[in-house]
């Protein structure tokens, strides 16, 4: 009997063959394939203790509600003394400092430090252009990508603390009342 059996392993391996040839097959897939792997890398070397003594970052007090031109942003890069690292998303500054393996100097998304990370996560790119030095008022952008955008606003406002708005050219910054930063600071407290 020449035929194969369905089962017999042999119609498994030709699939697995296909999926092959899919992902190999062409320097678009491969390049893709390569950027996937050292993200991965990345993300579980940031996960990986260092040292024989794992010393916990004493956690930064609050930033005081307040919102930032694109210069302002710059300065919360992670590089500073303090480490401290904000993004803005979709107009919305976020203090991502307890995400720092992620956003801090080294890591995956290191280059949105200090930046609005908005076209780039809309675009799914990592590439510098995706990162405007002028403020980006992303009016080009398609409804999907607008959608993507908002969506990872609110996943940033569910896991990071939200401390004010990215101003346009010639915006005047709000006056938030110490009240407000009270709230703020319970929001802190249910988010822990
Ligand atoms: C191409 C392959 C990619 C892979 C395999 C990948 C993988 C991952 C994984 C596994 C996580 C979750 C890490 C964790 O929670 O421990 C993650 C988070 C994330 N990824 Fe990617 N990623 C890729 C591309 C991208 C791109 C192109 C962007 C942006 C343009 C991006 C932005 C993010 C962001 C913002 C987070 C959330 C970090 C946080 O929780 O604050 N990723 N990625």
């Amino acid at each position: 009997m020449a035929d194969s059996a369905p089962g017999d392993g042999q119609g498994e391996g030709s699939l697995v063959v296909r999926i092959c040839y899919e992902l190999f097959g062409s320097p678009l897939n491969l390049a893709l394939l390569a950027i996937c792997g050292f993200l991965i890398y990345k993300i579980i070397a940031s996960r990986r203790p260092t040292g024989p003594t794992i010393a916990k970052e004493p956690e930064l007090p609050p930033l005081k509600k307040q919102d930032f031109t694109l210069e302002q942003l710059r300065e919360y890069d992670g590089k500073g003394s303090d480490g401290r690292v904000l993004i803005a998303v979709n107009g919305k500054v976020f203090d991502v400092t307890r995400g720092k393996r992620f956003y801090g100097p080294g890591g995956p998304y290191g280059l949105f430090a200090g930046h609005d990370a908005s076209r780039a996560l809309a675009t799914f790119s990592l590439g510098e252009d995706a990162l405007k030095s002028e403020y980006d008022d992303l009016s080009d952008l398609n409804s999907l990508q607008m959608e993507s955008v908002r969506e990872w606003e609110m996943q940033f406002q569910e896991k990071y603390v939200y401390v004010g708005k990215l101003l346009k050219p010639g915006e005047q910054p709000t006056e938030y009342s110490d009240t407000e930063d009270e709230e703020k600071t319970d929001t802190e407290k249910k988010a822990e």
